[in-house]
């Protein structure tokens, strides 16, 4: 059976940086907060009106496309991972192969917020591996800017999240040391809310420990969204920041070490571990708890924020484009977030 490899990668990022300081004008923080809290310096957000997560994404996939020495006929199955949809239905996929003019190619959406890029990979390597596919097309973009509350209520959520695209090409390798050894997916709904946007939605607050009073209050058509939802910012995310952070640094850690013991092998064996970069003081963590070096990790929220489904492979694009990922290498790509969904992927460049 063969297994499968990255054979091409691209990211994009829109070309307007906003510092943490530009923030200030929109709700009370600092530079030294954020700094000290995310290690977050700079963020991306895209132009309003002529980008989108959809346009981002292709962006990203026209690169990993000629990347793969391929043409975008020949991809033979998409899929798009975002948390940031350009519609709440139709998803990404048929809007990126509409845009790019492709042929009437299976196009699959993943929901998986910040592991959903992880998800995608376990989802086109089983493809792969069966010989379902040859050339599959995985992108995750996000248009975060696009759905924060930028008052001071919103805050601790606003100024981590930035937008952004990455795409790879995935092809099927016989090479002996190259390619996918293993993905770990899991999942935990008893927290779904503590990282969440609610509305629109169908919950009718079943979900939720709150009163349905903003649902008795609405006419049929209104439980989707009505002004009381908005006015409690439910159309927004809302995260319980410190309890999320609690579970990040346990499955983090535990997620690498599981793909690692599948393989019969060690941090010290790791060449880099890319983790999904949701805070640089989690990011840290996990280093500390696996003992590895500063060479063996890389992480670019300094200069990203968090784009949820698109962190791993922009900071992967950004690492092999610096020389850090080479032929061989083993690298371990991990992420945690809204879901809880978690999942590692450990691979051969
Ligand atoms: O990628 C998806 C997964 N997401 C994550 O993994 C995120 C995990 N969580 C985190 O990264 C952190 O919890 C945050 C960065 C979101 C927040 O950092 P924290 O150290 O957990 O802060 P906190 O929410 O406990 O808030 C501490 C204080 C509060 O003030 P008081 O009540 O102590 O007076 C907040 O109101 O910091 C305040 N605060 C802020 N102050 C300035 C919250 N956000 C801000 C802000 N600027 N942006």
């Amino acid at each position: 059976m063969p297994k499968t490899k990255i054979a091409g990668i691209g990211y994009y990022v829109p070309k307007q940086i906003i510092s943490n300081n530009d923030l200030l004008q929109y709700m009370e923080t600092s530079d030294e907060w954020i700094q000290e809290r995310t290690g977050i310096k700079e963020r991306r957000y895209a132009h309003r009106t002529e980008e989108t997560t959809t346009t981002m994404g292709v962006e990203a996939a026209k690169i990993a496309i000629e990347r793969a020495g391929i043409t975008k006929d020949d991809i033979d199955f998409i899929i798009f991972a975002t948390l940031s949809p350009d519609y709440y239905f139709p998803g990404c996929g048929v809007l990126l192969q509409r845009a790019m003019k492709m042929g009437e190619v299976g196009a699959l959406d993943i929901r998986n917020q910040c592991s959903g890029f992880i998800y995608s990979l376990s989802v086109a390597d089983q493809f792969i591996k069966t010989g379902m596919y040859k050339n599959i097309l995985i992108v995750a973009s996000e248009k975060h800017s696009f759905g924060l509350d930028f008052s001071t209520r919103g805050r601790n959520i606003s100024v981590i999240f930035g937008d952004g695209a990455g795409a790879v090409v995935l092809q099927p390798t016989e090479v002996a040391n190259q390619g996918i050894l293993s993905t770990h997916l899991h999942s935990d709904g008893e927290s779904a809310e503590m990282l969440a946007m609610f509305n629109p939605g169908t919950h009718a607050n079943h979900w939720m420990d709150q009163p349905a009073a903003d649902f008795e209050d609405a006419s049929i058509g209104q439980m989707f969204m009505s002004h009381q939802m908005i006015d409690k910012a439910q159309n927004f995310p809302n995260m319980d920041g410190p309890a999320v952070f609690k579970k990040a640094v346990v499955k983090f850690p535990e997620v690498i070490s599981e793909a690692l013991i599948k393989n019969n092998l060690l941090p010290k064996d790791l060449n880099l571990l890319i983790p999904h970069q949701a805070n640089l003081r989690i990011a840290q963590y996990v280093q500390k708890k696996l003992q590895l070096t500063d060479d063996q990790v890389f992480n670019n929220i300094d200069k990203y924020g968090n784009t949820t489904a698109a962190s791993i492979p922009i900071a992967l694009c950004e690492a092999w484009e610096q020389g850090k990922v080479k032929d061989g290498d083993l690298i371990c790509l991990a992420a945690f977030g809204s879901g809880f969904t978690w999942g590692s992927a450990l691979m051969r460049w």
